[in-house]
């Protein structure tokens, strides 16, 4: 039983979520703990957060987190919500297993979350091309064909224009949950343009389903009701829970198959 226990770290721009998975059951153990994301997105502040989550739990065990940004070979790409231009280049799995002194692996938040929906939740047992939209401070993409992960898709950087100002911008600046709190826009009027850019996504991949995660997830009874693609379209089934999930199924993956 010990073997199947995974520290899972869901790195966000308002908080930082931990908890232990049983990732033979894609379930949390116990508790889910959250502290606020320092704000200054210093990079060190985050790594010492992540630390404080897997002190709480006495953890020395590995780690999976994910991160709202491009990943490759665990070095940070891009961070366009959290850490700026601080943080990219840094290999956050070094950083993060050397404070932590675990082993520790890194994986695109979305991707984690797609991850988690695919092998447990919305998307089991799905075949053909499943895209899931994590909609919250930003919009997170991850993309499955034959349940294999595309890493690393970004389509809320899609530049859109923004009809207020005529400036093209990344579609998450104009559709994400976090686009519809500081507009102040109707449920209504949210899903009506999140459902343009919802057909407009559709439209550059096909998918045969489209799962919606994030923190606009929750609120599903406001906004579904509104939408119309021309495919499958249904909530996450892990909740706030994915992303944590997805992380340490991905560290228990890669990492144990190393040891
Ligand atoms: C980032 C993505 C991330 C998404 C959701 C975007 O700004 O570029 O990598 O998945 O936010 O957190």
């Amino acid at each position: 039983m010990q073997d199947s226990k995974v520290l899972g770290i869901d790195i966000g721009g308002s908080g930082v979520k931990g908890g232990i998975v049983d990732v033979k059951k894609g379930k949390l153990k116990g508790e889910r703990v959250r502290i606020p994301t320092p704000k200054s997105h210093d990079p060190k502040l985050i790594v010492d957060a992540v630390a404080q989550i897997a002190e709480s739990f006495e953890w020395n065990g590995i780690m999976g987190c994910g991160f709202p940004g491009v990943i490759r070979s665990q070095v940070i790409e891009t961070a366009a919500n959290l850490g700026g231009k601080k943080i990219i280049g840094t290999n956050l799995a070094e950083q993060i297993g050397a404070a932590c002194g675990c082993e520790a692996w890194i994986i695109n938040d979305a991707d984690a979350a797609g991850l988690a929906e695919i092998k447990y939740g919305a998307g089991k047992n799905c075949k053909g091309v499943v895209l899931m939209l994590t909609v919250g401070t930003g919009i997170g993409t991850a993309l499955f064909t034959d349940g294999k992960l595309v890493p690393n898709l970004e389509f809320g950087h899609l530049r859109m224009r923004d009809k207020f100002t005529s400036k093209n911008v990344a579609a998450e600046k104009l559709y994400s949950d976090a686009a519809r709190k500081n507009h102040d826009y109707t449920w209504r009027v949210w899903a009506e343009r999140f459902n343009k850019y919802l057909q407009y996504v559709h439209s550059l991949c096909w998918p045969d389903l489209i799962i919606i995660g994030g923190g606009a997830a929750s609120k599903s009874e406001k906004f579904m009701k509104y939408i119309d693609v021309d495919c499958d379209i249904v909530t996450a089934e892990l909740e706030n829970r994915a992303g944590i999930i997805g992380a340490a199924y991905m560290a228990s993956k890669i990492l144990k198959n190393r040891s």
